[in-house]
């Protein structure tokens, strides 16, 4: 009960173009120096330690950014404590004064902190403006105020009464905290894996990925400003290994909100799995994980919108999203004009520093992403079944650069075609324009991975059967579009299979994870 939140629009794009006021502030908070201290923040209060870990920029490793203070083992159940604490007190509020905390923080960050957290985004991850701007303002303004009001639809959801019954559900959050763990490629990703447990009712300890977790405490600063009440949040950047420990020793973990890579979510399944009984409640897991995204064109397919929807779906932000296009499937009569498209509009991208306007992609995120890539690419230039369309270049100074790269494929079934490299490196496998059937089979077949995919195709009754044949090998499917950039409220986002447990961030099916209500049956 309470006020009722409207549907909220999506917050727009503020544009950075030279010459503008935007322009200007936001190269004055690229440009401070200060290096920041980042403490671990429990119950309100903010520590300090030994154990720091730098933060450098990935595209200039000279640049120091931050300084994590890391908790140890002590603290991380003290901050376990401290969500038991005020647990019932947060459980107790309204959604409509948690909601108002939600809704303040968004006003924060898009008034006053905008410009610091896209510095922090594009320094600390190595994105451009053109990246940070949609992920660091406005969709992370969209998680708050979409969960805010997604919760007030799962809380209207009530049973029925008949006239000797009165029904109801008490929409009880879950007995125990939920365990945050983000990962670096999104900023709002944090917000999300944060408050969605939080709007339901529910205390949470947030691990943020290291490299993001400049930008992930502008937010928690935000949150706190807002209203947050101290411990219902806890800010932990612990190292991983240990602090995941911690929490699966503790008999209050309720669930898991993981988004990273297929193998450490499977991990942290297993580990629940081998203690279920420990825990009090069984917890509840929900997991966005890897992709291997594909781009399918049928012979029907305008060559230039395929080219364009490839070097934005695979290409953007260096190809480290999940939803990046990873490998494509082309008809022989297009990729003459496809292959021709890619290597003269590669050519005049430029990489390099993201605080130049000019910049299409930064670095990759670590220089372990960096080699994994640049093994990757020298095994495929030696592969007498892989030819290099385009890059191939990659280079470590002054930071971790790897090359817009196009590789063909003659095996569909290669490594390539099928394993995850979270970077830029598209694989591309040329199929006979008349094998569609048996290209979709392929790709259903190939597909380990079922987050995102696209479909460029103007043969309405041979896309039906790409659709169904994929139905599926992706969790969100683009017809005529490129794989990548999912909004809040339009394309609620997840998929299956080794992509995770497909529950939709953005949208209230990721809420009713959060909640674990009783229902009352009163009769008079
Ligand atoms: N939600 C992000 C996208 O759609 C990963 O690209």
């Amino acid at each position: 009960s309470g006020p009722q939140f409207p549907l909220p629009a999506n917050e727009p794009e503020v544009h950075f173009g030279k010459g503008t006021a935007a322009a200007a502030e936001l190269s004055q908070a690229l440009a401070a120096r200060e290096v920041v201290e980042i403490p671990t923040v429990i119950g309100g209060k903010r520590y300090f330690s030994n154990d720091v870990v730098e933060v450098r920029a990935p595209h200039d490793t000279q640049r120091l950014l931050a300084r994590i203070h890391r908790p140890t083992q002590a603290q991380v159940d003290e901050a376990i404590a401290s969500s038991k604490a005020v647990a019932r007190d947060w459980a107790s509020l309204t959604h409509a004064s948690r909601a108002t905390i939600l809704h303040r923080a968004a006003d924060i960050v898009g008034t006053r902190l905008r410009m610091k957290i896209n510095a922090a985004t594009m320094l600390g991850q190595s994105k451009t403006i053109e990246e940070a701007e949609p992920d660091s303002a406005c969709e992370l303004m969209d998680f708050l105020r979409f969960n805010a009001y997604n919760a007030q639809r799962v809380y209207a959801e009530q049973p029925m009464s008949v006239p000797t019954a009165v029904n109801r559900a008490d929409w009880r959050p879950l007995e125990g905290f939920v365990y945050a763990v983000s990962p670096f490629n999104f900023t709002a990703i944090g917000t999300n894996l944060t408050t969605a447990p939080a709007i339901m009712g529910n205390t949470v300890l947030w691990k943020p990925s290291e490299k993001s977790a400049l930008a992930n405490y502008i937010f928690f600063e935000a949150l706190e400003e807002a209203g947050l009440p101290p411990g219902v949040i806890n800010f932990v950047p612990g190292e991983a290994e240990m602090t995941t420990r911690a929490v699966m020793s503790s008999r209050d973990l309720a669930g898991i909100h993981f988004t990273g890579s297929s193998a450490v979510f499977q991990s942290l399944w297993k580990e629940v799995a081998s203690k279920v009984e420990s825990f009090r409640t069984i917890p509840r897991l929900v997991g966005e994980t890897g992709g291997k995204d594909f781009v399918l064109a049928h012979p029907s397919a305008n060559a230039s919108e395929v080219a364009i929807a490839l070097i934005r779906g695979a290409f953007g932000y260096q190809g480290q999203k999940c939803s990046a296009a990873s490998r494509a499937y082309i008809p022989n009569s297009l990729w003459g004009e496809v292959s021709t498209q890619l290597r003269d509009r590669l050519a005049v991208l430029k990489v390099g520093d993201v605080a130049d306007p000019d910049t299409f992609m930064g670095a990759v995120i670590s220089q372990a992403s960096h080699q994994k890539l640049s093994r990757a690419i020298e095994a495929a230039k030696d592969d007498a079944g892989v030819t290099v369309i385009s890059g191939g270049r990659t280079w470590s100074e002054p930071g971790w650069f790897v090359e817009p790269t196009v590789l063909q494929v003659s095996d569909p079934k290669h490594a390539l075609m099928t394993e995850e490299l979270f970077g830029p490196v598209l694989s591309v496998f040329v199929y006979d324009d008349n094998a569609w059937d048996e290209t979709l089979t392929l790709i259903d077949a190939t597909s380990p991975y079922a987050l995102t995919g696209s479909i460029f195709c103007t043969d309405r009754f041979a896309l039906h059967r790409a659709e169904s044949v994929l139905i599926n090998a992706a969790g969100n499917l683009y017809l005529n579009d490129k794989p990548t950039g999912a909004m809040i409220g339009q394309q609620p986002f997840g998929g299956g299979r080794a992509s995770g447990t497909n529950d939709k961030a953005g949208s209230y099916l990721n809420l009713l994870r959060w909640a674990s209500p009783r229902v009352v049956k009163e009769t008079y």
